[in-house]
Formats: C-alpha cells, structure tokens, sequence
C-alpha cells in the first residue's frame, strides 16, 4: 500500500535500527509461534524469554489474549477478523523489530494465508516456529476449557473444530510437545535463535 495524502514519514530523521541494535548489542527478530489454542505457545515463549534474559537478550511476549484485550478488542475469530489481528499484530511487531528487540509471538495464525501477510510485512526478520501439539491432545489438555466449551456449542468458528488450521509445510522450527517437557521445547528454540541474535 502506498502513504497515504498528507502523510509525511519521518523514518529517515529518526535513529536507524543498527544504532538501536549496537545499543542492545543484539538483532531484532520476530520469532513467530504458530499453534492450535493451548498448544503452549505462550509457555513455551515465556521459558524461551527466561533463557534469553540470561544471555542478557531483551525480548517483548505478544500472545493473543493479552493483544485481544487490548489493541485488537474490537476483533473477533471470523476469517477477516483473524486477519485483521495478524496485519497489526505483524505492525507491531515490525516496531520492536526496528527498536532491536527480540519479539516472540504466540498466535494461532490458522492459516497459510494469514502467515503469509504476516511473512509479507516481516520479510526476514520473521521466523515461523511451528509449536506443533495435535488437536486430540490440545483438547485433552484444555488448559483454559475452551474446548469443552466449543464441543457444547458455545464458541462458535474454533480452530480445529469449526474453522480451519493449516500447519505450516517448512517452518523454521517444527516444535512437538507431546512427551517432552517446556524447558525442551524452549531449549530447541533458544538454541536455533540464539546465534541469529548475537551482534
Ligand atoms: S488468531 O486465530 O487470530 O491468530 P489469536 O492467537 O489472536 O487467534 O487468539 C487465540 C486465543 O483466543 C486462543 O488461545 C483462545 O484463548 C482464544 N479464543 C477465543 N475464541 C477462539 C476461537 N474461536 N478460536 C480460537 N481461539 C479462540
């Protein structure tokens, strides 16, 4: 999309990414986690962050539920809505991107199209992690009983249920939980991340 009329950028008086990468001592990158609901993309992230603040990484969490009770609690789970979260959410990350901060995104992103147009928005900064837990044990889990409630009818368009997901054909990194614990799936990711971060 084109700036709009009586828009005036600023990007080139600003402070460049490099200066604010040299200043972190890292590179900013999105790692973006993609899964079904209670898949552990968010725990997993969260143990990934403890790692990285140990090598003295910053980092910024974004995951669906914190984004949805804020800056997109005006969208909902239909398709266009769905899209709608990943294009702002890839915006936002896009700015920490460019801050030099480490972004580790937990988001559904049941498609191949949505990831994509967060993939054209990122372009190489993002890498898509694939934190691959099957549906049978996702309702298994119900972590948040959100399964329960979809089977009873009373959330319509779930993934995996009534809407679709498609896992990713060449993720970055396909993470599978099932009989291994959070600090291995984290370990996997740290260790696959770690050297693209490092100056
Ligand atoms: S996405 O599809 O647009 O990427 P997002 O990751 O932001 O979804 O939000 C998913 C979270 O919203 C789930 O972890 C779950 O807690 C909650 N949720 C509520 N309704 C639904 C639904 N219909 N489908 C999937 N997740 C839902």
């Amino acid at each position: 999309m084109s700036t709009p009329e009586n828009i005036h950028t600023t990007f080139d008086s600003i402070l460049q990414r490099e200066d604010k990468e040299s200043l972190l001592n890292q590179k900013g990158l999105v790692v973006w986690m993609t899964g079904l609901s209670g898949s552990g993309k968010t725990t997993i992230a969260a143990a990934v962050e403890k790692l990285l603040a140990e090598e003295g990484i910053l980092t910024q969490v974004l995951d669906g539920d914190n984004i949805r009770s804020g800056i997109n609690n005006n969208l909902g789970f239909s398709e266009e809505d769905r899209k709608e979260n990943i294009r702002r959410i890839a915006e936002v990350s896009k700015l920490f991107v460019d801050c030099g901060i480490v972004t580790l995104n937990c988001f559904v992103s049941p498609t191949k199209d949505i990831r994509q147009q967060a993939k054209d928005i990122l372009g190489d900064d993002m890498l898509e992690v694939f934190v691959n837990t099957p549906f049978e044990e996702c309702e298994k889990r119900d972590v948040k009983g959100l399964y329960a409630k979809a089977r009873a009818g009373q959330i319509k368009n779930f993934t995996g249920l009534d809407a679709p997901f498609e896992a990713p054909e060449n993720p970055f990194l396909d993470v599978k939980t099932v009989g291994r614990s959070i600090d291995e799936c984290a370990q996997q990711i740290f260790d696959a991340v770690l050297p693209l971060i490092r100056k």
